[in-house]
């Protein structure tokens, strides 16, 4: 069975297949392997996932260059991977381990990126999956693992370069603060909202996490964040904060999350101010972010780092599928979130 029958048909994939270019067995703990395509591909047996492709156009809402031309698909999410019986121990804690593919490139001037979302307040979740993990964990000891929206150029750039920053400047890598939702666009006021924690197996990311102001005007963001992160990183992105993850190296991005599997994310506030609080755009060889003028003030980006994974009780350098399945109960903070937690 060629990978164009195995992999292709409706994922938006390219027709052409490429070798193995990364192999991600080492970072992700599992069997698998990726193309400069965006292709992922699935060994020993794993069972496959099929891609959710994101494509161009149904990114325009939320791009610095509406009208762009670039690739069809900017990138490619594949949700609840792993063993059969891995799955149902992950989802019997209800969590979800997914996989996302950024392609490398340009669109309209800006690195290709995610759309950006929210997480809804704790308790606005999906029905039938409401309970705590805790309350549905199984029993048993924990085990191995098996156009419109251009920001004007050049107006209150800041360099890229995210995570070079001065020490001790701007920087909490992992102190404890109350993360609690505004009353902006991103959900009601002094409700928590869930957490999420990612982590990357390969190429570079840039993460843009922003926050909506508690009392400000509509859309008003009293926190940007930007975070470069590269293999092996993770980032905890706190109860209260959107997020972006932006791909501004030459190679695919690829990175997985950890997830309470029992919400929705939302999509629309991104979607109606045209992006994050910030566009991350090229020009000669040099990256910029550049204020998206559909909010209101934008805050100063300030540099983040990458979460200290001992800080959440999780072990830095092991990947987090592995962590997961032996012991999914260090995992309860993203389905049961304490208010407050490491701030990038
Ligand atoms: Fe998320």
């Amino acid at each position: 069975m060629s990978l164009d029958r195995e992999q292709g048909g409706d994922s938006g994939f390219p027709p052409a297949a490429a070798a193995r270019d990364f192999d991600l067995a080492r970072s992700s703990g599992l069997p698998l392997a990726v193309d400069r395509s965006g292709r992922v591909d699935f060994l020993e047996g794993l069972p496959r996932v099929e891609p959710q492709p994101r494509t161009l156009d149904q990114m325009r809402s939320v791009l610095y260059n509406q009208t762009a031309t670039g690739p069809t698909v900017l990138y490619y999410m594949y949700r609840g991977l792993g063993w059969p019986e891995d799955r149902e121990r992950i989802s019997g804690y209800d969590l979800r381990y997914d996989l996302t593919v950024l392609v490398p490139g340009l669109v309209g001037g800006e690195y290709v990126k995610t759309a950006g979302h929210y997480h809804p307040p704790v308790g606005q979740s999906d029905a039938g999956a409401a309970r705590s993990g805790a309350e549905r964990a199984p029993a048993g000891a924990e085990r191995a693992p098996s156009g419109a929206g251009r920001a004007p150029a050049g107006a209150g750039r800041a360099p890229a370069g995210a995570g070079r920053a001065p020490a001790g400047a701007e920087v909490s890598g992992s102190g404890a603060g109350v993360t609690r939702c505004g009353d902006g666009d991103g959900g009601a006021e002094g409700l928590l909202t869930y957490p999420e924690l990612y982590q990357v197996l390969s190429g570079r990311a840039h993460y843009l996490l922003q926050k909506p102001a508690a009392g400000g005007p509509a859309g008003a963001i009293e926190d940007a964040v930007i975070v470069e992160a590269g293999p092996g990183d993770a980032l905890y992105v706190p109860p209260g904060y959107g997020h972006v993850t932006i791909n501004p190296g030459p190679d695919p991005l690829v990175m997985v999350n950890v997830v309470y599997a029992g919400f929705t994310s939302v999509y629309g506030p991104y979607r109606e101010r045209h992006g994050a609080v910030y566009y991350e755009i090229e020009e000669n060889g040099q990256g910029y972010f550049v204020p998206n003028d559909h909010y209101p003030d934008p805050p100063e980006p300030r540099l983040g780092r990458p979460t200290d994974l001992g800080v959440l009780g999780l072990r830095a350098g092991e990947p987090l599928y592995a962590q997961l399945v032996a012991r999914p109960r260090a995992f309860a903070f993203l389905s049961r979130p304490p208010g407050d937690g490491p701030i990038p």
